[in-house]
């Protein structure tokens, strides 16, 4: 497939030759190349700003696409390079890596590590909702990631489950830093106003909105509604418009539609990273991060009594099963029984068999009266699915990028 003002197949930038294009965005493409100095695979992101900015008929060089659009073609470029040089200097393994940025073509690129594997947003689409499993081994280190960029004071500004990519093991990584601006102070020009409807609160549909972690965290917030719903949350001008006729938040709570499904401790995060107010939202990562991690250790301690129960009732009825065979291969080996001894017999196997049926009781009380809610709901995950077990029938993403 061409894509229009695409570096075509063979095109060399510096020592990589590209391969193909992995994708075209607000503001420039991202391709695959190979790095022939190095002998491995790249992804590159080039700048170019489909809104101001054309590729020439020599089908290397970029220019703005009018004089009128000079000024902020300049501008965009010295910003994409600062930002450049800022992911270059990220080392988390969370974050994509940049490896390094150069000027050529009379743009700029990006190269940074190519990553085998799927946007999240492709992965949910396959696999349905999340099961609490999954949802804290993606979630916990997007957070981790999204905590070192706001550590050096940057803001990712565009999360949404097709900007985390899942690399091979199902490793989440952050991407696409596009819209990424240095420092939440004074707001920086945009060249054109980025933001994803669904995933971006308020603050940036605002001119002088106030911007901070908490604007990240309101997206991610968004990201794992439509994780664990299948639905993207309505709008924030829409939610604010209603909030100030005094109608009702068009977003109800997940803690109230999802109840009973996953566990409040986490449904609560989601719907206080979703508050309409930045003040009202969690101010930074490591508030999430604290909530969520207690949750995966509570998780954990279940599943290690989950399995201890499990050995037990094996344990039981493996030697139940060992008593009746040893019996038979009495019997059939001819060995004199007298009368009395066959009720004696029996009496202990009843009492085996009712043994196994005790501790399966208890076992089953047990797994009811901790996880009771569940059971009511055929469609919610369980805790115990593998990963990729969890239901996707009515799960459908409805119209995101
Ligand atoms: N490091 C990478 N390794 C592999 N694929 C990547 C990498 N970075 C981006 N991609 C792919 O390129 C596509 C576009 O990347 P992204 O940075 O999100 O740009 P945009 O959304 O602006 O087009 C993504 O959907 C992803 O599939
Ligand atoms: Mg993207």
């Amino acid at each position: 497939m061409t894509i229009h003002n695409a570096l075509p197949v063979g095109s060399k930038v510096d020592v990589y030759e590209v391969t193909g294009v992995l994708g075209v965005g607000g503001f420039g493409i991202t391709y695959k190349a190979y790095d022939t100095q190095l002998d491995r695979e790249v992804a590159i992101k080039e700048y170019l700003p489909p809104s101001i900015a054309v590729r020439r008929v020599d089908g290397h060089s970029v220019v703005p696409s009018s004089e009128v659009n000079q000024k902020s073609y300049e501008f965009g470029l010295q910003r994409f390079l600062d930002e450049a040089r800022v992911l270059a200097k990220f080392h988390a393994p969370n974050i994509v890596g940049v490896n390094r940025f150069l000027e050529q073509n009379g743009t700029a690129y990006l190269i940074m590590d190519y990553e085998d594997g799927e946007l999240f947003f492709n992965y949910l689409r396959r696999q349905g909702a999340l099961s609490e499993r999954q949802f804290l081994d993606i979630f916990v280190p997007v957070l981790e990631g999204l905590k070192a960029i706001h550590l050096k004071s940057y803001l990712h500004r565009d999360i949404k489950p097709s900007n985390i990519y899942l690399s091979e093991g199902k490793y989440p990584k952050l991407i696409d830093f596009g819209a990424a601006r240095f420092a939440w102070g004074e707001q920086s020009h945009t060249l054109t106003q980025m933001l994803t409807p669904g995933y971006a609160p308020f603050e940036q549909y605002q001119s002088h909105g106030r911007q901070g972690p908490w604007t990240d965290l309101y997206a991610l917030g968004a990201t794992m509604y439509l994780a664990l719903t299948g639905k993207k949350p309505a709008e924030a001008p829409e939610r604010v418009a209603a909030l100030q006729d005094g109608h009702p938040d068009p977003l109800d709570s997940i803690e109230v539609s999802r109840e009973g499904q996953y566990r409040p401790e986490i449904l609560q995060v989601i719907d206080w990273m979703l508050e309409v107010r930045p003040i009202d939202r969690p101010q930074n990562a490591q508030q999430v991060l604290h909530r969520l991690t207690n949750t995966q250790a509570k998780l954990a301690v279940q599943v290690d009594e989950q399995k201890v129960i499990q050995g037990q009732v094996q344990r039981a009825s493996r030697a139940a099963q060992r008593s009746v065979q040893q019996r038979r291969v009495t019997t059939t080996a001819g060995d004199i029984i007298s009368r009395r001894r066959v009720p004696a017999r029996r009496e202990e196997s009843q009492w085996l068999m009712k043994s196994t049926v005790a501790l399966l009781a208890m076992a089953a009380m047990m797994l009811f009266t901790q996880y009771h809610s569940k059971a009511s709901d055929p469609e919610a995950p369980s805790v115990y699915e593998a990963a990729g077990s969890a239901p996707s029938s009515q799960f459908t993403i409805s119209g995101i990028k």
